[in-house]
């Protein structure tokens, strides 16, 4: 599933992000390279996120 549009990437790129230590949105568009254009997907990033870490942690 596409989480950000402006830049193509999906949650299954997030989340292997999360699995490599990335804890937030800024530092998972860090790690791809770019920052947000529209920032329409940070919050939706920021959820994947949190989802897999607490998932993890669960
Ligand atoms: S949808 Fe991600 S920056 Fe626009």
């Amino acid at each position: 599933m596409y989480v950000c549009m402006c830049h193509g990437y999906t949650d299954s790129q997030i989340r292997r992000l999360v699995e490599e230590g990335v804890t937030s949105a800024a530092e998972a568009y860090e790690r791809l390279g770019e920052v947000p254009e529209c920032g329409k997907c940070v919050e939706e990033a920021q959820a994947v996120i949190d989802r897999v870490r607490g998932a993890a942690a669960a």
